[in-house]
């Protein structure tokens, strides 16, 4: 049998383990969804979330990767081999997010470029809709291919290419040990400059004030958690992969809560930044922050470059905002591609070299959907879907497989056993009960809203096609994978973990 790859140093996985959390999701949604669900009083939920939660699921995650080392199609068949579908639909679903989110590390390069000299304009938003973007006027009306944001997509494929194309140690572990420090530096200076403008105190106090009274709402509570499970890529393959090229002796514990608290604190250090320039906007548009305050892609490509028009070194901040984003995206990016490549690799016996070849082509040619006119509708919708329906209903089946349907005693056991300081009874009790009862009632709460309400305002069919019909063929697709690929011989032995 062929050796797995590993990382070289611990420090290389954690950073790596890190990039892949860090990501759009700590520097566009964090903040917005803190001020939004109570603010400072947001941090309550946000840590118990954590603590109940992510860390957990984390823990779980690096230990079975660890311990079955496989992509996780092979990890889910060695546990039984009736249940390696689901790690084929977690792929699929990873698959999805790689080739939208691919999107908007594409504009962030592109971005780059034009904040140089503030290529956008005066009217940001104007700029980035009607010229940049040339969007449609529905979703269904796609126009043609917007050749210049294609460019920037093909070479934030390419550089996802050559990360991966050199392996775990060469290329992954060491893009993380350039991309993480730098983009702490960048996120630092950046954050330093945003809170010495006239302006930011207002700003932080609208994001960090208090509202007590938002915890007696289960919604505050509900997007805590739903935050933090996109945003420490759990449940969708990426962390069971990441894990899977560790060394024998690893301490699983301390790398989840060092990975978990690095996320937290540069979702915060993200906040302070974001609020302080929306602060600053709003005392020069003379009006309140919150009728400047955005997020997603309204923020970073309409909002921040309208604030750093009225700022005194425009360029300079906006290309180190900018280099931010694109270092935070393209490490989660990363991650992203890993784990589907892994899992060619394993199923298909195909070496790195050819597996990350194929994966980056497919990738860039299905990606095209959404550099079309009518890209970030597409991209709107699939992106709620697949965080609704994708990301939230795999960690959920994975939750309830591996902690009720296999013996989680044997894996913390192996947990414990590898790391510094034992987890306890808090540990199998937050993922046998809150976990999967908080993931259910996110999945039947969303499920109820998406279909009384639909999403958006978008049009009937475009959620059919870009929505339910998607969410359901990756599934479905995932299940066929099981029954219809070749498994490698001699890979998979059954473990015995499962309970009979
Ligand atoms: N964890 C990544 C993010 O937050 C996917 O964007």
């Amino acid at each position: 049998m062929k050796q797995r790859e590993q990382w070289g140093t611990r420090a290389g996985f954690v950073l790596a383990a890190i990039g892949s959390a860090i990501g759009l999701g700590n520097i566009w949604r964090f903040p917005y969804v803190a001020y939004e669900n109570g603010g400072g009083a947001f941090f309550v939920p946000y840590l118990f979330a954590m603590l109940t939660a992510g860390i957990p699921f984390l823990i779980l995650e690096f230990g079975v990767g660890h311990k079955y080392r496989g992509s996780a199609p092979q990890i889910f068949a060695k546990l039984s081999r009736r249940w390696e579908w689901l790690g084929w639909w977690q792929i699929l679903v990873s698959f999805v997010i790689s080739i939208y989110y691919v999107a908007v590390v594409g504009w962030s390069i592109s971005y780059l470029f034009l904040a140089f000299n503030q290529g956008w304009g005066v009217d940001t938003g104007d700029f980035f809709f009607k010229e940049f973007l040339a969007l449609s006027d529905g979703p269904m009306d796609m126009g043609g291919i917007r050749w210049n944001i294609f460019a920037s997509v093909a070479a934030a494929w390419g550089i996802c290419w050559f990360v991966l194309f050199k392996g775990v140690k060469r290329g992954i572990e060491m893009a993380g040990k350039i991309f993480m420090p730098l983009l702490f530096i960048l996120v630092l200076i950046i954050t330093v400059r945003a809170v010495t403008l006239p302006g930011s105190l207002e700003g932080l106090n609208w994001m960090f004030k208090p509202d007590f009274s938002a915890l007696l709402n289960i919604d505050v509570w509900v997007a805590a958690y739903g935050q933090l499970f996109y945003s420490l890529s759990i449940g969708f393959a990426i962390m069971l992969t990441y894990s899977s090229y560790l060394p024998k002796d690893s301490d699983i514990n301390n790398n989840a809560f060092i990975t978990a608290f690095a996320n937290c604190g540069f979702s915060i250090i993200s906040g302070i930044l974001v609020f302080s320039v929306l602060g600053n906007m709003a005392l020069n548009q003379g009006v309140g922050v919150d009728k400047v305050v955005k997020s997603g892609v309204g923020l970073a490509f309409v909002t921040i470059p309208k604030a750093i028009n009225y700022m005194p070194s425009p360029g300079l901040f906006g290309t180190l905002f900018f280099m931010a984003l694109i270092f935070a995206g393209l490490s989660s990016q990363i991650s992203i591609c890993e784990t589907c490549v892994s899992s060619l690799m394993g199923k298909f016996d195909m070496n790195r070299k050819k597996a990350v070849t194929i994966y980056c082509l497919v990738g860039l040619f299905a990606g095209t959907i959404f550099v079309t006119n009518s890209g970030l509708y597409v991209l709107d919708i699939v992106d709620h879907f697949i965080n609704n329906f994708g990301v939230l209903a795999t960690g959920l089946v994975e939750i309830i497989f591996l902690s009720w349907l296999c013996k989680l005693e044997l894996f913390q056991e192996h947990i414990n056993h590898t790391s510094d300081f034992a987890v306890g009874s808090w540990w199998p009790f937050c993922l046998k009960f809150v976990t999967p009862l908080v993931l259910g009632y996110m999945s039947i709460a969303n499920l109820v809203g998406d279909l009384r309400n639909g999403y958006g305002g978008y049009p009937g069919d475009a959620l059919f096609y870009f929505g339910w019909f998607l969410v359901v063929m990756v599934a479905v697709i995932g299940y066929l994978l099981q029954a219809t690929a070749v498994t490698v011989p001699g890979e998979i032995t059954q473990a015995v973990e499962l309970k009979r």
